[in-house]
């Protein structure tokens, strides 16, 4: 057996296990054929989650992938353009799905922290019966930001999208994968921000420490819609009450800790700031992290050496991010390994 401590692995939130308490929620869960929409369970999460999220349905679904793509589909046509961030996830990390299976265009803008607003959409919204032009039909959105390294949009910013799209009858998607993250640091509700927003998505299987699913919200006709998208795509899961179990479970008891990841993510930073070669690009409010170096690969190397995982996002630039597998220990041993790979 090994002396050697465990990894502190802080590429991803979505690297959880499974705590004891949601296994034993899991291994108990009252299940049926969720295809037939008979499995209580999942039943039971998505009435949860429609109401926490002030909407009229909500759609267990595998994925943040899917529920995005679900989003696209059941609320454009084919050959029309979704505006995004130009770091948007479903944008760079989606594997061209919006392109391949929605036939959809994508005008993708630049913004501070991955946030768009309302002047910076407004020249690029399409709504015309000229027919040379490809119409806007989703203005998506990414709260908190990925690439933004977890920066959480203004409630007055998605106030003023929603009138712009209000304006030009467009819709709005909230890719909410860590949208708990951004309720838990504001002190808004899961609806005050979706309320802005047509459809929302968020992942059980990121910060909430979930092993699988999302849930995407909206209106009962969207979800209607995405129901069959989901159908079409292979992501109905028959008794998925398993999956929903930890996520119901998630959302009883790794909500409000949220705050302690932004806690030590906080701790971290300011264990970094002021060495020399470290720089942050951008603040870092909830659990993300994002900190430039001279070179990524030689950091890497030397943190790995020590059992400290982080990933890269570019040249020069390391994402750590924080979550429930890593406790105080954790994160003294990664400011300890940054530490002595910056050379102090
Ligand atoms: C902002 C954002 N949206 C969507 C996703 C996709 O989620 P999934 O990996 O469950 O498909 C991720 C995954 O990390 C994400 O960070």
């Amino acid at each position: 057996m090994s002396d050697s401590p465990a990894t502190v692995d802080l590429r991803s939130d979505t690297l959880t296990r499974p705590t004891e308490a949601m296994r034993r929620a899991m291994a108990t869960a009252e299940v049926g054929d969720d295809v037939f929409g008979e499995d209580p369970t999942v039943n039971q999460l998505q009435e949860r989650c429609a109401a926490l999220l002030g909407k009229e349905a909500a759609l267990f679904v595998p994925s943040g992938t899917m529920a995005n793509l679900l989003a696209f589909l059941s609320q454009t046509h084919p050959g029309e353009t979704i505006i995004l961030h130009e770091d948007a996830h479903p944008y760079n990390y989606e594997a061209g799905n919006v392109a391949m299976v929605g036939g959809l265009l994508t005008r993708t803008l630049a913004g501070e922290l991955g946030i768009l607003d309302r002047d910076s959409i407004f020249p690029y919204v399409i709504r015309t019966s000229d027919h040379h032009f490809s119409e806007t039909s989703v203005i998506a959105l990414e709260n908190t930001t990925n690439r933004g390294g977890g920066n959480i949009y203004p409630i007055e910013t998605l106030r003023d999208i929603r009138a712009l799209a209000d304006e030009n009858g467009i819709k709005v998607h909230c890719d909410g994968a860590r949208l708990f993250n951004a309720v838990v640091e504001t002190g808004h509700s899961a609806a005050d921000f979706a309320q802005y927003c047509d459809t929302i998505s968020f992942c059980f299987s990121k910060g909430l420490g979930a092993p699988v699913g999302s849930i995407i919200a909206g209106s009962a006709d969207t979800i209607n819609a995405a129901h069959r998208f989901r159908k079409m795509l292979g992501g109905g899961m028959r008794q998925a009450g398993f999956l929903a179990a930890a996520a119901l479970h998630a959302l009883d008891h790794h909500i409000d800790r949220l705050a302690e990841d932004h806690r030590r993510a906080r701790e971290f930073r300011a264990g970094l700031e002021g060495l020399p070669g470290a720089s942050f690009p951008m603040p870092s409010p909830t659990n993300i992290v994002l900190f430039d170096v001279k070179d990524v690969a030689a950091f890497m190397g030397k943190i790995q050496e020590q059992g400290v995982l982080m990933i890269p996002m570019g040249q020069r630039r390391i994402r750590a991010v924080f979550h429930l597998d890593i406790d105080d220990e954790g994160l003294i041993r990664a400011i300890e390994a940054c530490k002595s790979a910056f050379g102090s």
